[in-house]
């Protein structure tokens, strides 16, 4: 397996591109599903995930031919089967996107019912609740959830859960929404970007949503949906890693190719640990203050501060001098970069769904990845630490992080990639 190795404390200097968002990737290419036609994606992030997305539509029935390393051709004109393996969704469990969709235009389709993973147990109830309400039959066989509906119809369904919407359960309901009869409402919505990008996109193929990105989407369901066109929005995460591996370093980066109202949060707590953020339209610019100060934030669903930066940001705090708190309101368990950041030095103590970090130097050692972004958080933290820092298992960075090593080399980091 391959392994990335990092000498660190240099400051990284530069400007780094944002690639496309695998998160809005992911449930868009499923999206292709809910019509027979063609469509082309641009700006794709040439990921793992993305090629395992590939792979599930492939194994569908779909054409998917990658034009370039960021364009993907998808004809979903032949897709005779409704099934969606255990073998890929165990690998990804972003695979359950397809459920809405498959179940939309078959009126039926199997997922293998994803397991839990590193970061917590993630059912999907409420994607299934929202099905059930526009009138699927969900049974539970072998592993499977089988959906099956004569019809769908339009309803007032209410998606959140106890940790507040859903990403991908709105995803599906949407994706499912379009092609029922009547009109349906979705309150609890999640109003992430990438659910807005999925709709922008549902909407070039004919369908008719309102209220996208407020947490009451309407969706007036239409015979038919047709081929689109769509460029992917660029990803957030991605962005707001790079900036902390330039304030990590106590250096200088600029994120082209963002929009900086996707990170309006993550700004204002920078801004509030004394970072200087400059922004344009499409481009943020960190430059670490001389007196960082430690911080307490919240993960919340957007537009709060994303759980998918709580471990890079972790890496960062456990940096600066003083005490920092973590509240942690999505994945109360998602802290398995907290035991390999204690590796390398830092001092992290957790109570239930809350750290404590203290911070100070970082020091180099080897560690191991054990999801996408405790892999990212720890290459950041090999940044910021004295000497050699060898973070293994990288194939979890490869799941949605395109060319890392590169990009950060580019900014100056002395890192680089052991191929097994
Ligand atoms: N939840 C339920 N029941 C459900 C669905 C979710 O209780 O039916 C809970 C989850 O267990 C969690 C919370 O609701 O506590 C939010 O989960 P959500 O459904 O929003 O997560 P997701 O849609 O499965 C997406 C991203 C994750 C990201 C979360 C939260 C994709 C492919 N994945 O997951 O991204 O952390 O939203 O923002 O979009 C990552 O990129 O590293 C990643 C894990």
């Amino acid at each position: 397996m391959d392994k990335i190795i990092i000498n660190g404390s240099y400051p990284l200097k530069g400007k780094v591109k944002v690639s496309g968002a695998k998160n809005s990737t992911l449930p868009i290419m499923a999206a292709c599903l809910l019509s027979p036609s063609k469509f082309i994606l641009k700006n794709i992030p040439p990921v793992l995930d993305a090629y395992t997305m590939t792979k599930l539509l492939s194994s569908l029935g779909a054409k998917v031919k990658w034009l370039n390393e960021t364009t993907v051709s998808i004809d979903s004109t032949n897709v005779k089967m409704w099934k969606a393996p255990y073998q890929i969704v165990s690998k990804m469990r972003a695979s359950v996107c397809v459920l809405g969709p498959l179940l939309a235009r078959f009126k039926k389709a199997e997922v293998s019912y994803p397991g839990g993973c590193v970061i917590g147990t993630r059912p999907i109830d409420l994607h299934l609740k929202g099905l059930e309400k526009l009138g699927a039959n969900i049974e539970l066989k072998d592993g499977y959830v089988i959906a099956r509906a004569k019809e769908l119809n339009g309803k007032a369904i209410y998606l959140a859960g106890v940790y507040g919407s859903t990403v991908l359960g709105t995803a599906n309901v949407l994706m499912a929404a379009t092609l029922a009869k009547g009109e349906t409402t979705i309150e609890g919505a999640a109003c992430e970007p990438e659910v807005v990008d999925l709709g922008n996109f549902l909407i070039k193929m004919g369908a008719k949503i309102k209220g996208l990105g407020s947490p009451t989407i309407t969706i007036k369901g239409v015979k038919e949906l047709h081929g689109a066109e769509h460029t992917i929005i660029s990803d957030r995460i991605e962005a707001g890693t790079y900036l902390i591996s330039g304030i990590i370093s106590r250096g200088e980066v600029e994120v082209e190719d963002i929009n900086p109202k996707f990170l309006t949060v993550f700004i204002d707590k920078l801004i509030e640990c004394g970072v200087k953020v400059e922004q344009t339209a499409k481009s943020i610019k960190v430059k670490a203050g001389p007196n960082l100060k430690p911080l307490e934030i919240t993960t919340l669903p957007y537009p709060g501060f994303p759980t998918d930066l709580q471990a890079q940001m972790t890496a960062f705090l456990a940096t600066i001098p003083g005490i920092s708190f973590i509240h942690e309101k999505i994945y109360p368990d998602r802290f398995m970069h907290a035991a390999e950041l204690l590796r390398m030095g830092a001092k992290i103590m957790r109570e239930g769904a809350t750290t404590m970090i203290q911070g100070g130097q970082l020091i180099g050692a080897p560690v191991m990845a054990s999801d996408l972004r405790a892999s990212a958080a720890l290459v950041l933290a090999g940044i910021a630490a004295k000497g050699k820092t060898e973070v293994n298992r990288v194939y979890h960075i490869d799941r949605g992080y395109p060319k890392i090593d590169k990009k950060l080399a580019s900014l100056g980091a002395k890192i680089r990639r052991v191929k097994a």
